[in-house]
């Protein structure tokens, strides 16, 4: 259980008669919570909240908003936005957070929606702050950022696009190098046949895959990410079926390909157990002669996983930060 959630709990008491929205509720811990009616909103897809969406819905009856402070003060805005333009009247809000996690900031922002904050409690290296949130109008717009993807020799014939995105994506509103070498790795080389982008953050592999002829599946574990990513292949002109998923379980079939910058966190933890598994189980996901396409940071111990699930696994690009591995079955 999370030390948030901890912390909540010693709120229980104040939680019964309430009918609370939790905001960013990534600890199933969460649901253990007593209160009058209790919904939980989560953009991890793989969570299993009721709201499992890029933005939470405040329900009918809801009289007290609980947000847990994501690891991105845009998405913390992002969320505040969303539902102040969702309130007729002033609503309490708790906002709860690691110290360490930038919750002061957290409340930096909070004070753009609020008249008030107030630190109610400080325990188990979490604060939690008290407000009353003000109706406001709300532009979904507003919050997304585009930049260009342009990193192909002028003589190419992939294109530059423009990326499109929302606060909590992955590299929002700039391209990642990580990203920009892989591409620059696929430019000249022939790919057709179908194509998976796992992990496709705001569709920028799937645009240049989509632009080389590859029939497109891209998925992503983030609601927001799913969202952004469907806005860059559309507002490109490129098809592609983007959906939420958990690495490979709702992904079906076999692919020519599967391309991806893999993640590196679970939430705010660093982990590489997410990347672990897309590895070992990327060869069944995977054509009799398909490729798995890997970028990362150099360090991180991707080789010797590529080579317990791949019969053939070259290193084709690298610099002093990336390194690109082609593994074959
Ligand atoms: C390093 S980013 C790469 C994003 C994008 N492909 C790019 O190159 O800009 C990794 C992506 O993996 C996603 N992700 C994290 N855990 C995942 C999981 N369990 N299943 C699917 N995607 C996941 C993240 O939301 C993030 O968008």
């Amino acid at each position: 259980m999370e030390n948030t959630t901890r912390l909540l709990q010693r709120h229980q008491a104040s939680l019964l008669s309430r009918h609370v929205l939790m905001v960013g509720a990534d600890d199933l811990g969460l649901k253990e919570l007593t209160a009058a009616s209790l919904h939980l909103h989560s953009d991890d897809t793989s969570l299993l909240a009721e709201q499992a969406a890029m933005l939470p819905v405040i329900e009918k009856a809801t009289d007290l908003l609980v947000v847990i402070l994501p690891k991105s003060r845009e998405q913390l805005a992002f969320w505040l936005a969303s539902l102040a333009g969702q309130i007729q009247a002033p609503m309490e809000l708790w906002l709860v957070g690691a110290s360490n996690g930038g919750v002061r900031g957290g409340v930096t922002t909070l004070k753009a929606f609020t008249d008030e904050v107030v630190q109610r409690d400080s325990a188990r290296h979490c604060k939690l702050f008290v407000t009353t949130l003000l109706p406001a109008d709300f532009s979904q717009d507003a919050f997304e950022k585009t930049w260009p993807c342009d990193v192909f020799p002028a003589n190419s014939t992939l294109k530059p696009f423009q990326v499109s995105s929302y606060p909590g994506v992955f590299s929002h509103g700039r391209a990642d190098p990580g990203t920009d070498l892989l591409l620059k790795t696929l430019e000249p080389l022939t790919m057709r046949g179908s194509a998976l982008d796992v992990g496709c953050g705001a569709g920028v592999i799937s645009v240049v895959l989509a632009q080389k002829g590859c029939a497109v599946t891209a998925v992503d574990v983030s609601a927001t990410a799913v969202f952004a990513a469907t806005q860059t292949v559309q507002k490109n002109g490129q098809k592609a079926s983007v959906f939420c998923s958990d690495v490979f379980n709702q992904v079906q079939g076999r692919f020519d390909q599967i391309v991806t910058n893999p993640p590196f966190h679970d939430g705010t933890r660093r982990t590489t157990a997410v990347t672990q598994r897309l590895i070992e189980q990327a060869p069944q996901y995977l054509a009799a002669r398909g490729v798995l396409w890997v970028v990362a940071n150099q360090g991180l111990p991707y080789e010797d996983w590529l080579r317990g699930a791949f019969t053939s696994v070259e290193v084709v690009a690298e610099n002093n930060r990336f390194r690109v591995w082609r593994a074959q079955r």
